[in-house]
C-alpha cells in the first residue's frame, strides 16, 4: 500500500500548502558539508515532486552557520529566473539582505525569537535589538517589492528559560507582523510543544486580531509530537505547515532541537484525511531516500522507512 485510504474530517479545511524547509532548516545542521551541486538537486527534486515552496538557503554570516556558507553559489545553481516555485531565503539582518537581493532572491525570511536567550543565542542579540535589526530589512525588502515572511522561535519552550507564556510569543508575532510581514511561522524549536497548547496558541494569536490566514506552524520533533500537533493545528484551521523533507533539520544554536515534521509524515496524513495539498508521495520519498543516501543515514521519518 502506498497510499493511504481517503476519509475525510468535513471539519478540516480542503487545502493544505506545505512550505518546505529542508534544504535549509535540514541542511543547517547537519555535520556534514553537503556539495552545493547535491543540494541544488534536492531543491529541483522537492520542486518536482509539487512542493510549492521550497526554503532554499540562508543568507547569514557562514561563521555562525558554515553548511550555509555557499548561499551564493547555490542560488547561481538554481537559477532563480527560471525557477518553477518561489525558493525563499533566511536573512537576519540588512547585510543578509544586500546578498539576497544581489542574487536576485524575490522571498526572504527574517527569524526572530520569543525569548531573550534565544536572541542571544542565534541574533547574538537582546530580544529588543532583533525588532530593530529588523525593521529595516523588511521595510527595505517590501520597497523592493519582496516577499517577507517572518519567523518566531521558541514558541512553546527554551532550553534556557523553559516553558514560554503564549503572551509573551503573541507580543513576538505581533511585532514582526506589525512591520509588514505577510506571514507569521510560529516555531517549535524545542520540539516540546502538546496539541492543546497549539490550540491555545492560535486562539490566543486570533484573539489578539492575527487570523490563522496570516499563520504558519513550524513544528519539530524532538518528543515525536510533531504530526500530533499539526493535526491540532488544521482543526484551528491551520492552512501552512512547514515541513522538511525525510525529517531532516535542527537548529545549530538550539542544542535540543531535532528534525523538522517530516514532509511525507504530512503528506500522508494530509491524503488520508482528504485535503489536497499537490505532492507526489512518492517521488518525495525517492527524494528523500537519495538524499539520506547522500548524508550516509538513514531518515528518522517513519513513512519514509515504510515506502522507501
Ligand atoms: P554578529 O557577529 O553579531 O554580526 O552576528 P555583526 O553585525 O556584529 O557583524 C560581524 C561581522 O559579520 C561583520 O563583518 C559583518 O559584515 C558580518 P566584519 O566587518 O567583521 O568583516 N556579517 C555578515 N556576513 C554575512 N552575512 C550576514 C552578515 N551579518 C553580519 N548576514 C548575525 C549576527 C545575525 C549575523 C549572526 O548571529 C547570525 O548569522 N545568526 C544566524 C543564526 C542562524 O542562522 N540560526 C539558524 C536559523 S534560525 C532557526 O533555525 C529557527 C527556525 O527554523 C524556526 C524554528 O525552528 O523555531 C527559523
Ligand atoms: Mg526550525
Amino acid at each position: 500500500m502506498t497510499l493511504p485510504a481517503v476519509v475525510p474530517d468535513p471539519s478540516f479545511p480542503d487545502r493544505v500548502t506545505i512550505y518546505e524547509v529542508g534544504p535549509r532548516d535540514g541542511l543547517q545542521n547537519e555535520s556534514a558539508i553537503v556539495p552545493v551541486e547535491v543540494k541544488a538537486e534536492f531543491v529541483h527534486r522537492l520542486a518536482a515532486a509539487g512542493l510549492p515552496i521550497v526554503e532554499a538557503t540562508s543568507f547569514v554570516h557562514p561563521k555562525w552557520v558554515p553548511q550555509l556558507a555557499d548561499a551564493e553559489e547555490l542560488l547561481t545553481f538554481l537559477d532563480l529566473a527560471d525557477a518553477s516555485v518561489p525558493l525563499p531565503v533566511l536573512v537576519p539582518n540588512e547585510r543578509g539582505l544586500d546578498r539576497a537581493l544581489a542574487a536576485g532572491c524575490t522571498h526572504v525570511a527574517i527569524f526572530g525569537s520569543a525569548t531573550e536567550t534565544f536572541a542571544q543565542k542565534n541574533l547574538n542579540s537582546t530580544l529588543d535589538g532583533q525588532y530593530a535589526m529588523f525593521e529595516p530589512v523588511v521595510k527595505r525588502a517590501l520597497e523592493a517589492g519582496l516577499d517577507v515572511r517572518a519567523y518566531v522561535s521558541m514558541c512553546f519552550g527554551d532550553p534556557w528559560e523553559g516553558e514560554v507564556p503564549i503572551d509573551q510569543v503573541v507580543d513576538a508575532g505581533r511585532r514582526l507582523l506589525d512591520m509588514g510581514a505577510t506571514q507569521l511561522s510560529l516555531g517549535d524549536t524545542i520540539g516540546v510543544g502538546t496539541a492543546a497548547h497549539v490550540g491555545a496558541l492560535i486562539d490566543a494569536f486570533g484573539a489578539a486580531g492575527v487570523g490563522v490566514d496570516r499563520l504558519a506552524m513550524h513544528f519539530h520533533d524532538t518528543y515525536g509530537q510533531a504530526l500530533a500537533n499539526a493535526h491540532a493545528a488544521l482543526r484551528h484551521g491551520i492552512t501552512t505547515f512547514d515541513a522538511s523533507a525525510g525529517g531532516l533539520g535542527g537548529c545549530p544554536y538550539a542544542e535540543s532541537a531535532t528534525g523538522n515534521l517530516a514532509t511525507e509524515d504530512l503528506v500522508w496524513m494530509l491524503t488520508g484525511l482528504g485535503i489536497e495539498h499537490g505532492v507526489d508521495l512518492n517521488a518525495l520519498v525517492a527524494t528523500s531516500v537519495w538524499m539520506a543516501g547522500q548524508l550516509g543515514r538513514p531518515s528518522p521519518s517513519a513513512v519514509v522507512r515504510a515506502l522507501g
